[in-house]
């Protein structure tokens, strides 16, 4: 191990897979980086792996080491399954601290848990800093997206070592600060529900080329290799296509083709529906993309049904690949455009003032969901929108004009041949709504009003009106 008494510029705790690879970043960006883990054994073996960055680490088994291995004020950067191990690395971690440390969660929290954590770490003299880390291992190691929330002396602290280890867009590190207490961790949530529903869409698109058109993988996958090209171009698609075109070693069969079809899932995805509903937005096509993951574990019922629901197709399905890209577009920006909806209202709940075109922009490398849009979104963000909405703005409305057509027709023919298009349809139905100035919610109200009471407001008059409904029979 290395001389204890050169202080560190940084702890990190946890070295599983992102701890280690975030440690190794910020070795690689000339910091020295106290490391230290909840199984002691894994530390050694860390520092001496690491090569000619060896030098750059002080590994300490115990709490109060590792604490004073740290120059002051410290930041120390926990990278911890989320939830109750949190807390209680919180708990045994603040008595070794002095007012003006941070400790920053790098994990998928809770946002919820991050205000509470925050809140109570703040009385201490200590800062809480909830930060999204997005990019995955390779990012964490090589560049991620980070989105920080915290205090702003916590951000004057990390910044120069978190805009040092974070991705670039053309220079610009995919970093900020994006409002106090959770706002970084909501806006990693959001990231994710974004996440699930482009890759539900990029599925649905793969299932309709797979079984409606029998296209092999290999086929699929280069057809997403060359949609690389335009305005689909990222890392989900490059993703998707390196899959789809990798062999199994094992059978010489498309690796995709051996893989049961029941997809994991953490809870992010989950927990931006919640807060969608109680801000009281609808995010349909990660409603989709969630949903669907849950069917896809429910294998067993599936199998039962599939000879027992009559397909009753009702025509054959047209995979044109030019639809098919654009439908996948249109769908990607309806879904970010959700995104964004809910960053906004939490905005206002939590009193956040979140800058959509920075969140925009650090979304533009090293994140999951990086894509050629993100860079037209900041700048659509960048403009004065209408009703502040994103797909009003002219660049966007441009792309959707261009796009919305392909996805009526790949929809519309996914659902006369049989085959579900959960996040397509909801994406569709979704901007069909949004685009409609007189809705069909007036029956809803007189329905309400009809049974319970509950009034309407008319459209010629002002207050609340209750209709002379006529009685119905009832049994
Ligand atoms: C990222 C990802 C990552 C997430 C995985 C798995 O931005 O790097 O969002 O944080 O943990 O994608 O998520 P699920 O297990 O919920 O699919």
């Amino acid at each position: 191990m290395n001389d204890r008494k050169t202080s560190a510029d940084i702890g990190v705790f946890g070295l599983g897979t992102m701890g280690s690879a975030l440690a190794l970043n910020l070795a690689d960006h000339g910091f020295k980086v106290a490391v230290s883990n909840k199984e002691a054994d894994w530390i050694e073996p860390f520092v001496q792996n690491a090569g000619k960055l060896e030098a750059q680490f002080i590994g300490a088994a115990d709490l109060a080491d590792f604490v004073s291995a740290i120059s002051r004020p410290r930041s120390i950067l926990f990278m911890i399954p989320s939830g109750a191990p949190m807390d209680a690395m919180i708990d045994a971690i603040l008595p070794h601290l002095e007012p003006g440390d941070t400790i920053i969660d790098g994990g998928n929290a809770d946002f919820h848990d991050t205000r509470r954590r925050s809140a109570a770490i703040e009385k201490t003299g200590c800062h809480f800093v909830g930060m999204g880390v997005s990019g995955g291992a390779d990012g964490a190691r090589h560049g991620p997206s980070l989105m920080v929330g915290g205090t702003k002396e916590s951000w004057q602290q990390l910044r120069p070592m978190v805009e040092a280890i974070a991705a670039k867009f053309e220079g610009d590190p995919c970093v900020d600060h994006l409002g106090p207490d959770g706002a970084g961790h909501f806006v990693k949530t959001v990231h994710n529900g974004i996440e699930y529903a482009d890759m539900q869409i990029i599925a649905e698109v793969y299932g309709i080329l797979r079984d409606a058109d029998g296209q092999t993988a290999q086929d699929i996958g280069s057809l997403f290799e060359s949609w690389q090209t335009g305005p689909l171009s990222s890392y989900l698609i490059e993703v998707s296509a390196a899959a789809l075109q990798t062999v199994d070693a094992e059978t010489g069969r498309p690796l995709v083709d051996v893989i049961f079809d029941q997809a994991g899932q953490k809870g992010t995805g989950r927990w931006t529906l919640i807060e969608a509903l109680k801000v009281g937005q609808s995010a349909s096509t990660i409603e989709a993309a969630v949903g669907a993951r849950g069917w896809s574990s429910e294998k067993a019922s599936r199998l039962i049904a599939e000879p027992l629901l009559a397909s009753d197709a009702q025509a054959t399905l047209v995979a044109d690949p030019a639809d098919l890209e654009y439908a996948l577009l249109a769908a990607r920006i309806i879904s970010h455009a959700q995104g964004f909806r809910i960053l906004a209202a939490a905005s206002d709940e939590f009193a956040w003032d979140l800058d959509m075109a920075r969140i925009s922009e650090i979304w533009r490398a090293g994140c999951i969901i990086r894509s050629a849009l993100l860079d037209d979104f900041a700048n659509a963000f960048r403009t004065d929108l209408p009703a502040g909405e994103l797909i009003l703005a002219p660049a966007i409305r441009d792309l959707l004009d261009g796009s919305i057509g392909a996805l009526r027709r790949v929809v519309a023919s996914a659902v006369l041949s049989g085959v579900a298009v959960p996040a397509l349809s909801a994406s569709l139905a979704w901007y069909d709504t949004i685009r409609r100035g007189r809705g069909t919610a007036n029956l809803i109200q007189a329905q309400r009003d009809f049974f319970g009471s509950h009034g309407f407001a008319r459209l010629d008059q002002d207050g609340q009106h209750h209709g002379d409904w006529k009685a119905i029979a009832t049994n």
